[in-house]
């Protein structure tokens, strides 16, 4: 058994420690949010975040998680907080999604990436590009990506 602290919330799983996150929270927790896309840590559509940071959870094992903060996208846009809305309200607003597979690990990068920005400062286009350039899309939406995240980042200044 293994206590994992996700979106607020205790849960035990009974999975082997070596289990990756993202199948904990997919089949243990029925948070499908999170998607599996290549299962090695390149593409990005499994991105949660751990203590604040983006992680790819195919290749994050539940023994490192276990005491510690997992939020998925389940909770990072659909709360109060200002990055969250201000991401959501975004994507929206640009339409970024296309086939939309890989839209969850964009957003959690996106917001990780936010918050880790002094408040007010605008990214330019290439820390943009530079900050989610772990996340592919195979629809090639990089550009609504990344005018999302700049409206986004005016949003909070
Ligand atoms: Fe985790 Fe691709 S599914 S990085």
């Amino acid at each position: 058994m293994t206590r994992l602290h996700v979106n607020g919330r205790e849960h035990t799983v009974d999975v082997a420690p070596d289990t990756p996150v993202l199948w904990a929270l997919r089949d243990a927790m029925g948070l499908q949010g999170t998607k599996f896309g290549c299962g090695a840590g390149l593409c990005g559509a499994c991105t949660v975040h751990l203590d604040g940071q983006a992680v790819r959870s195919c290749v994050t094992p539940v023994s490192a998680a276990a005491g510690r903060r997992i939020v998925t996208v389940e909770a990072a846009t659909g709360g109060q907080d200002a990055v969250g809305k201000a991401v959501h309200a975004a994507w929206v607003k640009h339409d970024v999604a296309q086939c939309g597979y890989c839209q969850s690990g964009q957003i959690m990068t996106a917001t990780a990436f936010l918050r880790s920005l002094p408040r007010g400062r605008q990214p330019t286009a290439d820390e943009i590009d530079a900050a989610m350039a772990g996340n592919l899309c195979r629809c090639g939406t990089y550009a609504r990506i990344r005018e999302a995240v700049a409206d986004a980042a005016r949003t909070l200044a």
